[in-house]
């Protein structure tokens, strides 16, 4: 039995191994994609779906997309956002077509964001948060929800194949503004394929998985009518939470990197991290530290350090005694800050640049 997780809410998922089994999915393996980016080397890219007809489609320079969506709800984004800019970019370029949806009809339904709100927030930030992350606009089908009308057309169309039961198993409940989102999201993710069937995939972070299912399930009911594709997916992990625990949350603010954040404000909390240090200088200096324990070590690995053997020297040098806690912690506060202020550059020039962006009209 397929155990259900909440993609709205923020229940820890402790085991990803036990997860994979449970949910089908498929372990990435890095020989599969040439070029494999930062966070495919390092396992935090570490499942999905059909993986293998994308790797051919970038082998054989056959026709493909990839495609995700923004929820415009608040002005921050997360470093699960940056993830996921990053698996977009990777595919994007390795020849996808490349769709960013504003999902203004889901945060309509399920927050009660008003439509216009929606649309300046989009215009405001995330759009630009999301080049700022590296996104190519110019190589991006932009759209919002409300403005598709095969969209809103596919969405009606498709709520039939699927029953409140099958809908209950996936998601745990059936709140009828869950419902239209849901339907709205297969709707999403099948609209490229509404010109011309062809493969895609939807770079995710974990939590958002009962999404695809849902997606393929439905996507299998309309198989001979339409001729699709079974889309695919990449899966990657949480950052964890600086307190240790395996997910950000805005509960605790003091363990929780949003972006954009004040460079000065993230030293503090990069500085009361948990570690993997030991309980002495001394000690650490004997034992080594645990960098696989190490919330600090694991923001590096995630998101500060691009290149392979500076990681390798920093886990190699924690582990012999000879790099301490408190200089690794400034260190990374530092990375950090340097990333954040690069973003900030980046997400200024973007906002600039918004009015060239096009979107797909009614
Ligand atoms: N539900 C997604 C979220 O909560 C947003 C979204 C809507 C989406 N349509 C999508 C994501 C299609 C990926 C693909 O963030
Ligand atoms: Fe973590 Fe760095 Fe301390 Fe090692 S030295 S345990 S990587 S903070």
């Amino acid at each position: 039995m397929a155990k259900t997780i909440d993609p709205w809410g923020s229940k820890l998922i402790g085991n990803y191994e036990k997860i994979m089994k449970e949910f089908g999915l498929e372990k990435f393996k890095i020989e599969m994609f040439p070029n494999p980016n930062r966070i495919m080397r390092r396992n935090v890219v570490f499942a999905g779906r059909d993986l293998k007809i994308i790797a051919a489609s970038i082998k054989n320079k056959k026709p493909f997309y990839a495609l995700s969506g923004i929820m415009p709800t608040g002005d921050k984004i997360h470093l699960g956002n940056k993830l996921t800019v990053e698996n977009l970019r990777y595919f994007q370029e390795h020849g996808a077509i490349t769709y960013i949806l504003v999902a203004d009809l889901e945060a309509l339904t399920t927050r009660g964001v008003r439509l216009k709100e929606a649309k300046k927030r989009a215009l405001n930030f995330h759009i630009p948060a999301y080049i700022a992350l590296g996104l190519d606009p110019r190589k991006t089908v932009f759209y919002f929800q409300s403005e598709n009308k095969d969209v809103i057309y596919g969405a009606y169309e498709f709520a039939s194949k699927i029953t409140l039961n099958e809908f209950r198993a996936v998601y745990g409940d059936a709140d009828p503004s869950r419902i239209l989102a849901a339907v709205t999201q297969v709707a999403d993710i099948l609209y490229p394929q509404l010109k011309k069937p062809m493969p895609g995939i939807v770079p995710v972070g974990i939590d958002q998985d009962p999404h695809i299912r849902l997606t393929r399930d439905v996507t299998r009911r309309l198989k001979s009518k339409y001729g699709f594709v079974l889309p695919s997916s990449l899966e990657h992990k949480y950052t964890p939470s600086l307190d240790g625990k395996l997910k950000m949350s805005k509960s605790n603010p003091g363990s929780y990197i949003e972006l954009p954040e004040d460079p000065e404000k993230t030293e503090r909390k990069i500085m009361n991290a948990v570690t993997g240090g030991r309980v002495s200088i001394e000690e650490q200096k004997k034992k080594g530290g645990q960098p696989e324990k190490c919330m600090v070590f694991e923001l590096l690995k995630q998101h500060l350090v691009e290149d392979d053997d500076e990681l390798a020297d920093i886990y190699k040098r924690c582990r012999s005694g000879n790099l301490l806690c408190g200089e690794c912690k400034k260190m990374t506060a530092c990375k950090m800050k340097d990333f954040l202020n690069d973003f900030n550059d980046k997400l200024k020039k973007a906002k600039k640049d918004i009015n060239k962006i096009s979107f797909v009209k009614f």
